[in-house]
Formats: structure tokens, sequence, C-alpha cells
């Protein structure tokens, strides 16, 4: 490997110029000429002479463009070409290919094999800087691009790891009023959201897809903020218009939600999660795919869980107990795929249950 440094004084303008670093794989003849054509004008040029020297050049510190020579032997130069296009850290190094005297086929096989300029060992001196300046251009405007790419990168995933944090403070507050409205304690939220979190995985949803769910899965009964204290709070039956109240809240759940533009799936789960499968729910009688899946998997823990939590007027039903009613009596209002989790995840639920009392 040979590097000619340079003057970095232009002698034809007096003026100091920045210095290119250019790699140059070709015989020892045209490196002498290029050496000649260039070095004084502001080029750095590091010559080698095989393929092996150019790469671990390019790889160590990469020049602005690479000058590569079509008259090596073994086709050597065209087989640096192709090294250098199907590298993803190479592909983009502007190449100038310098034909072999007396082959014409040499330039469009150069191009088609993605080089950016070639030119014949016959170009003068001024025609060949005039080409590398034209180059160096391009490389610059692509290197600035590149760089507001990423800083642009950096900004958008600044921006939604802020979102994601107010989005979380404020799942927590509404949360939060859920609790205070409701008879339901945070451990139900916590615990809801918990089996919601595992039936998804267990139906093979991906990752983010789960994350929101365990998310938006506590704020289920967030509409209840909107329904009358005495309803609400009401200790016997309800009578049958009080609870064509009561079934609002899903829709005041979705309004409330969609309005603060919450994630669809925080909508959904609001409206949906008194949908049965085979039509029997509210708010909407919808029925089979027609319910959000998050929300048929938040249905199925919601009822584990009142099943399985002791209140003013029950007893908590044993877990084992609670399995059953699920895939028995109650069978008909659930996705049997989201049973099917539920029971293949037995071990994983009632470990929730245990753990979040
Ligand atoms: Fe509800
Ligand atoms: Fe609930």
């Amino acid at each position: 490997m040979t590097r000619i440094a340079t003057a970095s004084t232009n002698p034809s303008f007096g003026t100091v110029m920045s210095t290119f670093r250019l790699l140059v794989f070709s015989e020892p003849e045209t490196a002498r000429r290029l050496t000649t054509a260039l070095a004084p004008f502001g080029y750095s040029l590091e010559i080698v002479s095989s393929e092996a020297d150019a790469l671990a050049a390019i790889h160590a510190a990469p020049p602005e463009v690479a000058i590569v020579s079509g008259a090596l032997p073994g086709n050597a130069g065209f087989n640096l070409l192709r090294a250098l296009r199907t590298n993803r850290a190479t592909e983009d190094l502007p190449v100038v290919f310098v034909t072999a005297p007396g082959s014409p086929d040499q330039e469009l096989r150069a191009f088609q094999m993605g080089a950016e300029e070639v030119v014949t060992e016959e170009a003068s001196d001024g025609a060949l800087r005039a080409r590398l300046r034209v180059l160096l251009r391009f490389a610059s405007i692509r290197r600035r691009l590149v760089n507001d790419k990423r800083r642009l990168e950096i900004r958008v995933s600044d921006r939604t790891r802020e979102l994601l944090e107010i989005t979380i403070a404020t799942v927590a507050a509404l949360e939060k009023a859920a609790e205070m409205t409701d008879q339901e304690t945070g451990q139900h939220m916590t615990r809801v959201a918990e089996y919601s979190a595992v039936l998804a995985l267990e139906m093979g949803m991906d990752p983010e897809f789960v994350e929101k769910i365990r998310l938006y899965a506590p704020l289920h009964d967030v509409g209840k903020v909107g329904i009358r204290h005495e309803v609400l709070k009401k200790e016997g039956v309800l009578t049958k218009q009080e609870f064509e109240e009561m079934k609002k809240h899903t829709i005041f759940g979705f309004e409330l939600l969609t309005a603060a533009r919450a994630d669809p799936v925080a909508s959904n789960i609001a409206l949906s999660h008194h949908e049965r499968i085979d039509g029997s729910g509210y708010p909407h009688a919808i029925k089979g795919d027609a319910i959000p899946v998050e929300a048929r998997l938040v249905a199925v823990a919601d009822v584990f869980d009142a099943l399985t939590t002791r209140r003013h007027y029950k007893e908590a039903m044993h877990p084992e107990d609670a399995f059953t009613s699920i895939c028995d009596e109650l069978a008909n209002r659930f996705d049997p795929m989201v049973v099917k989790a539920f029971l293949k995840r037995r071990a994983d639920i009632l470990d929730v249950h245990k753990r979040c009392q």
C-alpha cells in the first residue's frame, strides 16, 4: 500500500483546499499517472495492488472515491467493483472505473456493475479532475442527506418515547379515576392487564400488540365515570332501567378515549369488552370476529377476575371453579380460541391470581 501525501495548496489558485482521500487500485503505470494528475490538486492517494488490500483499506478508513482500473490481470478491477457493490458497508462508495485501452465493452459493463463514472485511460487530466469534482459534490450531498436522516430519526424516536411516557401517565390517571368510581381495586386492573397479556402472548400476537393490551386493559371500565353515583354504588340488584344506564359505560369509555385520541386498542377494549361471541352482549350485540380481538381477550380476563374476587354481595369463587365455569356454562360468551389459550396457560393465570392479591 502506498500513500501519496498532497500539497494542501492548489498551485493554480494559491488557495488552501481541503484534502480528498482517493483509493487507487491499478497497475503501477496508471497509478503514477493519476498521482501526477491529482496529487497537486488537493487529492490524497492511497495506492493498492491487490483486491484484498483495497478492501482492507476501504474498511479501515473509507475514502471519498475509489478509482479502479480495468486493465488489471484476471479481471481484478471488476472483481473489486462487484465486492464493493454487494457489501452494505461499501455499496454507496463512489467508484471511478478506468477502462483499459482498446476495450470498448468495459464501459457498459462497469456502469452495469454500479460504477458511478467511467473514464478511458486516454482522458485528459483536466477531464478526470472535472469528473472527480462532480462525484465528490454528489458524495457530499449524499452524506449530508444521510446525516439529516439520522438526526431526524433520533428526533422521531425521542418524540415517540415522550409520547409513550405521556400515554402511560394518562393511562395511570384514568385508571385511578376508574378505581375511584367503581368498587374495583387497582389490583383488579393489574390482574386483568396481566391475564390479558398472558392470553395475547399465547395466541401468538406480536410483542408490541401484547404491550398495548397490557397497557390499555385496565381502562376497560373507564366509562363508569359517566354513570350516576346511585347506580354505580347501588348495593342491591339493578332495575332494568338502571342496568340499561350501566351498559352505557362502554359507550362513555369509547367516547372518552376517542376524544383523548387514545390508541384504538384502548377504545376498542372500552367499547366491546361486554360483547359476547354469540351476539348476546352489549352495547351493539355484535358477534364473532366483528368483536375486536383485544376486547375478546379482556372479556375472559375480566369475567375470570370478577368470579374469583370477593364482593360485599358474594364470596370469591375458587379459581379452579372459575376455570370450569368459563369453559362450560359461560363458554358460549367467549371466543373459543381465547378460552383454549386460557386453559393452556392455566398455570400462568393462577400465578398472576396468586401474586396480585
Ligand atoms: Fe365493564
Ligand atoms: Fe372490570
